[in-house]
C-alpha cells in the first residue's frame, strides 16, 4: 500500500519578486507539503489509523511554548491528533525516561517530539536517543543519524529536509554545485551536509573556527547560514557571488523583531534566490514534522512508504 500520496508536480515558473532575485516562498511550499500530508492522514484514517504526535515540553520557556503550540495547531489543521505533555521545570531524567518508555509502547502514538532546549538536569542526547527510531519524527536518534549518513533515512531532521524540499520546489539542481553551510549542529548543519551530498553537491561545512569565511562564501553557488546571532555574524551582499542561492535558517531577535543571519534587502539584489525571515525556512520545519508524523504512522502499521 502506498501511504504517501504521489509527489506534486511543481510548476516550472514563478512570478518574479520586485527585487532582482527571487524570493523563495516557504509558506507556499509548506502549504503544498501540508496538502499532501492532509491526503495521507485521510487515507490512514480510512485504514483505521489516526496519526498522532506526542509532544513533550519541560518548563515554561516562552519561545518553546510558542513552538510547541504552533506545531500542535499545524497538526490539527491536517488531521493529525496531538497528545500534549507539559512538565515542570524540575522534571528529572528518570521521569523523562519513564515517560518516553511509556510513549514508545503506546500503539496510539506514532511520533514523539521532545522540544529542545531542555533544562540543565536533563541530558538532550540521552533523552532524544531513548525515543524509538520508528517514532523519531525529529530524526535525532543515533539510529536515524546512521541511516541518514548511509543515504537510507526515512525520518529525516525537519529543518534540513525542509530546505531540500525548497530546492525541489524551485527546481534547483544541486548536482556539482559548491555549497557552503555555515553551521555544524546536529539539528541543522550535519544532517544537511548528508542530504546535499546525496544530491551530488560539493559541500563545505563552516563554523566559528573557520578562517576566511568570506572567501568560502564567495566561492559558493549556494550558501546556507544558520548562526542566529547578528552581533557575531551577518551575511552581507559583499559576501555573496552574483546569482548565488542564499538560504537563511538563523533566527534571533533584534529590537524586538525576529531577524535572520542575512541582510536580505541587499542580498536579494545579487542573489538568484533567497529565503526571507519570516516565511522562508521556518514554515518548512513544521511542514516536514507533519510529513514525518504521517510517515511514522504508516511505518507503524507496516505500510510501505512510497519514498
Ligand atoms: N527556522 C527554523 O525552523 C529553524 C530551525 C532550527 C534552527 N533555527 C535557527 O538556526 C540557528 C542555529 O540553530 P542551531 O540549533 O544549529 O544552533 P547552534 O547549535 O548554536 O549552532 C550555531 C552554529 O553557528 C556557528 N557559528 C556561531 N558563530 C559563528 C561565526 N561567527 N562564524 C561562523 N559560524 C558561527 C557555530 O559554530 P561552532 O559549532 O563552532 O560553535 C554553530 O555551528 C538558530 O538561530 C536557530 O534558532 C531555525
Amino acid at each position: 500500500m502506498i501511504i504517501n500520496p504521489p509527489r506534486i508536480k511543481y510548476p516550472k515558473t514563478y512570478p518574479k519578486d520586485t527585487l532582482s532575485g527571487q524570493k523563495i516562498d516557504g509558506i507556499a511550499v509548506a502549504n503544498s507539503v501540508k496538502e499532501r500530508v492532509r491526503v495521507a492522514a485521510k487515507v490512514l484514517r480510512e485504514e483505521g489509523v489516526t496519526p498522532c504526535l506526542a509532544t513533550i515540553l519541560v518548563g515554561e520557556n516562552p519561545a518553546s511554548m510558542t513552538y510547541v503550540s504552533n506545531k500542535q495547531k499545524a497538526c490539527t489543521e491536517v488531521g493529525i491528533e496531538t497528545k500534549d505533555h507539559k512538565l515542570p521545570e524540575s522534571f528529572s531524567q528518570q521521569e523523562m525516561n519513564l515517560l518516553i518508555d511509556l510513549l514508545n509502547k503506546d500503539d496510539t502514538i506514532h511520533g514523539i517530539l521532545v522540544q529542545l532546549p531542555l533544562p540543565k538536569q536533563l541530558d538532550e542526547f540521552s533523552t532524544t536517543s531513548r525515543i524509538s527510531p520508528i517514532k523519531d519524527v525529529d530524526g535525532l536518534t543515533p539510529y536515524s543519524v546512521g541511516l541518514l549518513s548511509s543515504g537510507r533515512a526515512i525520518l529525516k531532521p525537519c529543518t534540513p529536509s525542509g530546505i531540500m524540499e525548497l530546492f525541489d520546489f524551485y527546481k534547483i539542481d544541486l548536482s556539482g554545485k559548491n555549497v557552503v553551510i555555515i553551521n555544524r549542529s546536529h539539528l541543522v548543519g550535519k544532517p544537511l551536509y548528508h542530504l546535499m551530498l546525496e544530491k551530488n553537491a560539493t559541500v563545505t561545512t563552516c563554523h566559528s573556527k573557520t578562517r576566511n569565511l568570506k572567501q568560502h562564501c564567495l566561492a559558493a553557488d549556494i550558501i546556507v547560514t544558520a548562526i542566529g546571532d547578528r552581533s557575531r555574524f551577518t551575511l552581507t551582499a559583499d559576501m555573496v557571488p552574483d546569482g548565488a542561492i542564499v538560504i537563511d535558517v538563523g533566527t534571533s531577535r533584534e529590537n524586538g523583531k525576529i531577524v535572520g543571519d542575512v541582510d536580505y534587502e541587499n542580498v536579494i539584489k545579487k542573489a538568484a534566490f533567497a529565503t526571507p525571515v519570516l516565511g522562508g525556512v521556518g514554515p518548512m520545519t513544521i511542514a516536514m514534522l507533519l510529513k514525518n508524523t504521517v510517515t511514522a504512522a504508516s511505518i507503524s502499521k507496516g505500510f510501505v512508504s512510497s519514498r
